[in-house]
């Protein structure tokens, strides 16, 4: 008895001597916004998804090939439906084409580190206009003509950026759950590669932030805040994604409205989850019904996991 009472006592002070340590308090996710428990393998294997589609954009956009085109035989499955050539502009054209490659080499060192048999088999991706225009109608922001991503060069680098940031924001969430020294190192080279890419089309987006997004009067500061607001609506799980243009309360240090790098109140960048990567790239919402980018879903035990447990 004495013993236990003892225990009591020893706990509370030790919770009180931790609370006056810990100024944060620990908040645990809503369940919408809680993980899946997954292997470094899983989590390797859902962002070869994304992989794959940044691929297949990056390359059918601007040199008209896939991924089998450009390494044979790495990959096998369905061609992409509505790929097609984009209407941009030569500099813009050649940085997405050599993202479009990187991410070949980023395919083969995954395949590489976990001895994946290939061809791998390819997600079904749906790359057409129509489905990038749907992204808007999340927002109810009916645009007629319907948004055509492929149209213009500022059109064509809010689907660059988004395929960029969807990979930046998993490897963020992934990266302290990554076992074993060779697989982090990997995780580390892809998830710096990602940001950087991430960086550079938020660039370009900016140097053209007051221009106008063609054939509509909005422009390309106020497409980034949409596209935002659409992300975040479909995930679900808070501001994670922002403006080129913020509230002062969202800038860096409080003190700028310049917002080149989405990224919180310390300027880390943000994480998101396995489910709120699919909401977004279903433009479902819901994670374990299927669409938009991912007719079919994704491929790998995560996601086969994530439907079973229904964790939408
Ligand atoms: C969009 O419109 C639908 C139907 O009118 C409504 O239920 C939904 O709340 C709207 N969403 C937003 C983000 O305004
Ligand atoms: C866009 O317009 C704003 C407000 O006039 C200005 O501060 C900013 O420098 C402009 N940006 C570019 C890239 O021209
Ligand atoms: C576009 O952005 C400008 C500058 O931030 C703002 O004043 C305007 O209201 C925005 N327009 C739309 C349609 O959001
Ligand atoms: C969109 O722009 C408005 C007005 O400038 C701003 O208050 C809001 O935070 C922006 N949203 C995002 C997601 O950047
Ligand atoms: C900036 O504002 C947010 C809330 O608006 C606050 O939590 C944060 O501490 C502020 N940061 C700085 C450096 O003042
Ligand atoms: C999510 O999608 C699944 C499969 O289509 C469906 O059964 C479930 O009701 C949906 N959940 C929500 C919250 O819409």
């Amino acid at each position: 008895m004495a013993t236990r009472l003892y225990l009591c006592v020893f706990l509370l002070l030790l919770i009180a001597f931790q609370s006056t340590m810990i100024k944060a308090t620990i908040v645990l996710p809503s369940p919408l916004c809680r993980p899946v428990l997954a292997s470094t393998k899983e989590n390797f294997q859902f962002a070869l998804n994304l992989h794959i589609y940044k691929a297949e954009l990056f390359l059918r956009s601007t040199v008209g090939r896939g991924i089998n085109d450009i390494s044979p035989g790495l990959v096998d499955g369905p061609a992409p439906i509505g790929a097609t050539l984009a209407n941009i502009d030569d500099r813009t054209k050649k940085v997405v084409e050599e993202s479009g490659l990187a991410s070949i080499g980023h395919i083969r060192a995954i395949v590489d580190m976990l001895f994946l048999k290939t061809p791998l088999p390819v997600p079904q991706l749906d790359l057409s206009p129509q489905v990038y225009a749907k992204f808007f109608d999340a927002i109810n922001l009916t645009l007629k003509p319907p948004f055509n991503t492929y149209a213009n060069t500022n059109s064509f680098l809010f689907a660059a950026v988004y395929a960029s940031d969807f990979l930046k924001l998993f490897y963020a969430g992934i990266m302290s759950s990554i076992v074993g020294n060779p697989e982090r190192e990997l995780a580390a080279g892809i998830a710096l590669y990602e940001a950087a890419s991430y960086g550079v089309f938020r660039s370009l987006l900016n140097d053209r932030a007051n221009l106008t997004v063609s054939p509509y009067t909005f422009t390309v500061g106020n497409g980034t805040n949409f596209t935002a607001q659409v992300a975040n609506q479909l995930g679900g799980c808070g501001l994670k994604d922002e403006g080129l243009s913020v509230p002062l309360p969202l800038g860096a240090e409080n003190r700028t409205t310049t917002n080149v790098i989405a990224a919180d109140v310390n300027s880390l960048i943000y994480t998101r989850t396995a489910r709120e990567i699919l909401r977004i790239v279903f433009i479902t919402g819901n994670a374990t019904s299927p669409g938009g980018l991912f007719p079919h879903g994704f491929q790998g035990t995560l996601y086969q996991r994530i439907l079973a447990l229904k964790q939408n």
